[in-house]
């Protein structure tokens, strides 16, 4: 694996935190590549550091240890701001619990974070209304949130993280406050997508039927990845006992 190739690299990343007087290590040296358009689950247990694990590769925090490279830049060398710039033009998010402003209609809340970056209210339009149109709610455009339903929320918020044209989506169990059925139908959106336009997708999940969907798998055990590799075949979970 090239590592120029790499969309994001982390060399024996640790993340620790402290809680008074006792340290919790929630990951312990991961390494490992994301590549371009990749859709990769990350799966293991409560408290195994999936959360940690998408909050670093987001770049939404900073490892204790190790580094994060992302398009070969490493992040431990960008100020706060920096850091930021580059997750706003190169990475969306996708949360558990949606994360929609309840006031906005879904057109706006897929328009926000274009108008936060100062694109003119028409172009934002114009990109939020095909995004909504590309997750199948172009009929629902000015619904508000409350107006929907979880799986439609979900797919808002997948419209939302995906306006900016991001290569690398985070989602950190998008699918955890869904039915099995919508559950199956996010992850098969969110991988028609990333086939379609390359975009890398890497969500976490502790649900072992969406594990079929995935080009890889990378599992975690407190902490430590015991698993990582390509999820077509047979599906040799060891995680349930970790
Ligand atoms: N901000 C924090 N402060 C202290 N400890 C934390 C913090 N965030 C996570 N931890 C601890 O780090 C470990 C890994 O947590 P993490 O949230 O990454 O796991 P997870 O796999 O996402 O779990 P879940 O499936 O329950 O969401 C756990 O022991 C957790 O209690
Ligand atoms: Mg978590």
């Amino acid at each position: 694996m090239s590592k120029s190739l790499a969309l994001l690299e982390m060399r024996g990343v640790s993340k620790h935190y402290l809680l008074g007087e006792s340290r919790i290590d929630a990951l312990k040296g991961v390494s490992g590549a994301i590549m371009p358009g990749e859709f990769v689950a990350v799966w293991g247990p409560s408290g195994s550091g999936k959360s940690t694990f998408c909050n670093l590769i987001g770049l939404l925090d900073t490892p204790s240890s190790g580094s994060v490279s992302f398009k070969g830049q490493d992040v431990a060398g960008l100020s706060d701001e920096q850091r930021s710039e580059l997750r706003n033009s190169s990475i969306g998010f996708v949360f558990q619990s949606f994360n929609l402003v309840p006031v906005l209609s879904a057109l706006e809340n897929v328009m926000l974070p274009l108008q936060i970056d100062g694109t003119p209210a028409r172009e934002a339009r114009a990109a939020a209304t095909a995004r909504l149109n590309e997750v199948g709610l172009g009929g629902h455009l000015a619904h508000r949130p409350a107006k929907l339903s979880g799986g439609q929320q979900q797919r808002v918020a997948i419209a939302r993280a995906l306006v900016g044209a991001p290569a690398l989506v985070v989602a950190d169990e998008p699918t955890a406050n869904l039915d099995s059925d919508n559950a199956l139908r996010v992850i098969a959106l969110m991988r028609a997508i990333s086939k379609s336009e390359g975009t890398a997708f890497v969500f976490s999940t502790h649900d072992e039927r969406l594990l079929e969907r995935v080009d890889r798998r990378i599992t975690l055990c407190d902490g430590v990845v015991t698993d990582d590799h390509a999820a077509s075949g047979v599906i040799a979970l060891r995680g349930q006992s970790c």
